[in-house]
């Protein structure tokens, strides 16, 4: 019997003596052997945490450091491996993706390791819920971060955050990789869409603003979910073709390297991170990017002495998709090496479990990896779980599921998007007024939700058509315009329309499968078969960052840009007809072309900058 247990027993003995007998915790002298004072919440939490960790075996500590991809598991995996954490990189379950589909999925992988392992360690489940979680049919997508940095708004941040939260925990899912903290140096990149701006204070106010809605005031409520900001750090500081990743096409800015510049990681990249970390992040995802040449994965300098040294984060670090695999060193075991050894607590090594795990064990028999980093890095995970509750809960969550999707849920998004509409330029045809008898609302954007919620929704990279439930952009403006209003998707057959609704939106992408090297918007040309046949024109641009319409401005007698509104495209309708006023500012610059790219030649003016937007 451990020591520590006999002096549990006899302070239970004593307390019990007292009268004041302790609520009932754990079997002081079980049969296995096992000191399960850990599941004893009253007791300390560095107590629970080195109870625990002094009678994990090694594969049980590695299983902890392990995170694996949902569609690459077998009924036993989780035992058998002893993950501690299972993911579901983007996009909707193999087979239905409903609550019921996604509860069932968690719950068992949550079952199998607090009953089928020797500790019963809980999981951590974690998932990508960007905007609302995409993946989940019927769940409540948001605009994407653009738009929200375009509303920027705290205290709806802090709504959704809570809301996405509330949708996550009632389906078992506590961890969301949410938010990006990155400013997009470069539009060009294809995760503009992800970030909230180009100013690192707005980044700072609505990321830390979404982290407390996402955690509330106590993380180990059962309805709070797990932020993890990212990618520390650098990601959007990438420079134009510098990346080496090739997925299905070469990356350009994505993954690519960053000058390693003092001036702007003290200046404006670690600004975010100190609000986040200062606003109770416990979980931060290392960026796959360079920093002056080395991969942030493999960067001691960053992931220790600064993240940990100069910005004091306590939570732990989780590496990306494969991130490990990037760096440096040569050989498996030597990358899992530079990887951990810099700072990687968690690795999300996606397919490959069991190769970590060996590649790891290798590293630490061969004194390449100390036994005190492991520790170190199993004493963090172990710590956040703790303060999660996660030991102390059900398996059951104890939010409902009528929870998604729910009528409150949607009025928020609806919200959302209203805020988020940036007013570029008005001849007077907006607010659409009574006058306006007939609508045409045309474009690729017009009616495709998928256009509208962009990537990592019910697919990683995103797709057209009608890929969720939710409201289109012409079915917004068709319920919002009344009986009396005739509104078509498309041209009418014939004769003159009042007003056209041309929506021209990028098709989705995610990550460096959408950077881009044209900034063009191949859906304007939609303009040139309206004719004369529209007495005005109104273009709604439905876009993950800024594109070129400087030809296009003055074609038109108004443009919008709506960003990526996600589900609930009625806002935009409320704001063309004068419901609710735009209020929405660029949070990023917006060229004229590419020669403005990453930035303007000195005393250029951009065709619209940061900041801009209409009211009205
Ligand atoms: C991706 C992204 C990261 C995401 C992770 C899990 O490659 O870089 O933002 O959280 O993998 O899907």
């Amino acid at each position: 019997m451990k020591v520590r247990s006999v002096v549990t027993v006899s302070l239970i003995g004593l307390l019990a003596l007292s009268g004041c007998s302790p609520e009932p915790t754990v079997d002081p002298a079980p049969s296995d052997g096992i000191d399960r004072s850990y599941l004893d919440s009253s007791l300390p939490l560095e107590t629970r945490v080195e109870v625990l960790l002094s009678q994990m075996t090694q594969a049980e500590k590695l299983g902890q450091m392990t995170q694996v991809e949902e569609d690459s598991l077998e009924p036993g995996d989780v035992a058998l491996l002893n993950l501690g954490s299972v993911l579901h990189g983007g996009g909707g379950l193999q087979g239905a993706s409903d609550a019921a589909a996604w509860k069932a999925t968690v719950l068992e992988h949550q079952r199998e390791a607090m009953e089928d392992t020797r500790l019963g360690i809980p999981l951590l489940y974690g998932i990508d819920a960007v905007h609302g979680f995409g993946g989940m049919d019927g769940a409540t997508v948001f605009p994407h971060q653009i738009g929200l940095g375009a509303a920027n708004d705290p205290e709806l941040m802090t709504q959704i955050g809570h809301a996405t939260a509330q949708e996550l925990a009632a389906v078992g899912i506590r961890w969301n990789f949410a938010p990006v903290l990155a400013m997009p140096g470069d539009i060009r990149w294809g995760r503009t869409y992800e970030t909230y701006s180009q100013d690192p204070d707005v980044v700072a106010s609505l990321g830390t603003a979404y982290l407390r809605g996402l955690q509330g005031s106590d993380l180990a409520d059962p309805s709070t979910v797990l932020a993890t900001p990212k990618h520390f750090v650098g990601d959007g500081a990438t420079v134009y073709g510098t990346s080496t990743q090739i997925i299905q096409v070469p990356y350009l800015l994505d993954q690519g390297d960053a000058p390693a510049d003092p001036a702007l990681l003290e200046g404006s990249l670690l600004p975010p991170y100190r609000a986040a970390i200062d606003a109770g992040a416990r979980s931060i995802m290392a960026s796959f990017s360079s920093w002056g040449g080395e991969k942030v994965h493999g960067d001691a300098t960053l992931l220790t002495d600064t993240l940990r040294g100069e910005l004091g984060f306590t939570g732990f670090v989780v590496s990306d998709w494969g991130g490990c695999d990037q760096v440096a060193a040569k050989t498996g075991f030597e990358k899992v090496a530079q990887c951990v050894n810099a700072g990687v607590d968690m690795v999300m090594t996606p397919f490959d479990g069991e190769g970590f795990q060996s590649s790891l064990e290798m590293a630490v028999s061969r004194g390449d990896v100390s036994q005190a980093r492991i520790d170190e890095a199993v004493s963090r995970i172990l710590t956040v779980k703790f303060q999660m509750g996660l030991f102390d809960g059900p398996v059951d969550p104890a939010v409902p599921t009528d929870v998604v999707g729910s009528a409150e849920h949607r009025e928020l998004a609806r919200r959302a998007v209203q805020e988020s509409q940036v007013l570029l330029s008005n001849d007077g045809v907006l607010p659409i007024g009574p006058e306006v008898r007939t609508i045409a609302v045309v474009g690729d954007a017009a009616d495709d939700m998928g256009v509208q919620a962009g990537g990592w929704t019910r697919s990683w990279q995103g797709d057209v058509g009608p890929v969720i439930p939710g409201t289109t952009i012409a079915e917004g403006i068709q319920q919002r315009a009344g009986a009396d209003v005739l509104v078509t998707v498309g041209m009418p057959d014939s004769g003159q329309v009042d007003l056209c609704i041309a929506a021209a939106g990028e098709v989705p992408y995610a990550e460096g499968m959408g950077d881009s090297t044209t900034l063009a918007l191949p859906g304007l040309t939609v303009l040139d078969e309206l004719g004369d046949r529209c007495a005005s024109t109104v273009l709604v641009v439905v876009t993950g960052r800024p594109v070129l319409i400087t030809n296009t401005v003055d074609r038109v007698d108004a443009v919008v840009v709506a960003w990526l509104p996600g589900t609930a495209g009625e806002g935009i309708a409320d704001t063309l007809f004068g419901d609710v006023p735009f209020t929405g500012t660029l949070p990023v610059n917006w060229p004229r072309n590419l020669d403005q790219v990453p930035t303007a030649p000195d005393g250029e003016e951009y065709l619209f900058p940061i900041g801009f937007g209409l009211t009205g």
